[in-house]
């Protein structure tokens, strides 16, 4: 399966989610058109409004090494359905990563592949802002 190393890589960085609030552990990881793989997961903080999801952590890693350009992003939570990305991670992949593939995974490893565009259409960006 062409996405076998970033599945995979998504499903090990779930296995380090700190999730002791919503018991609700996620992994991404992201890759690079470079072919590079970054990993995040979700890390809450005790004042919940704080917490960071993995589809972040995963992108703010990669970006913070360099990296600028994008192909595609996994995603595997612990429930058997395909959880896509929050709205706010959503509006940051735009951002950064526009229109790559995301593949969802439920945790009986069945995969759903979509397109950010799919996800997030009539996106804001910067092609709106005006630059004086
Ligand atoms: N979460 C993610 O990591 N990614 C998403 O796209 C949805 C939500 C995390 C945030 C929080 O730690 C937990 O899942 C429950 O919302």
């Amino acid at each position: 399966m062409e996405y076998e190393e970033l599945v995979n890589a998504a499903i090990r960085a779930r296995e380090t989610a700190i999730a002791p609030y919503s018991h609700f552990p996620v992994g991404a990881a992201i890759e690079t058109t470079q072919g590079k793989i970054y990993s995040g997961c979700n890390i809450e903080s005790s004042s919940y409004g704080l917490t960071l999801c993995a589809e972040r952590v995963a992108l703010f890693k990669a970006l913070s090494e360099g990296e600028r350009q994008f192909s595609a992003i996994a995603i595997a939570t612990a429930v058997d359905r395909f959880c896509p990305p929050c709205g706010a991670c959503r509006q940051v992949l735009w951002d950064f990563a526009r229109d790559i593939t995301v593949i969802l995974l439920s945790l009986s490893r069945k995969i759903d592949i979509m397109k950010m565009s799919d996800l997030f259409p009539h996106a804001f960006d910067d092609g709106f802002l005006i630059h004086g």
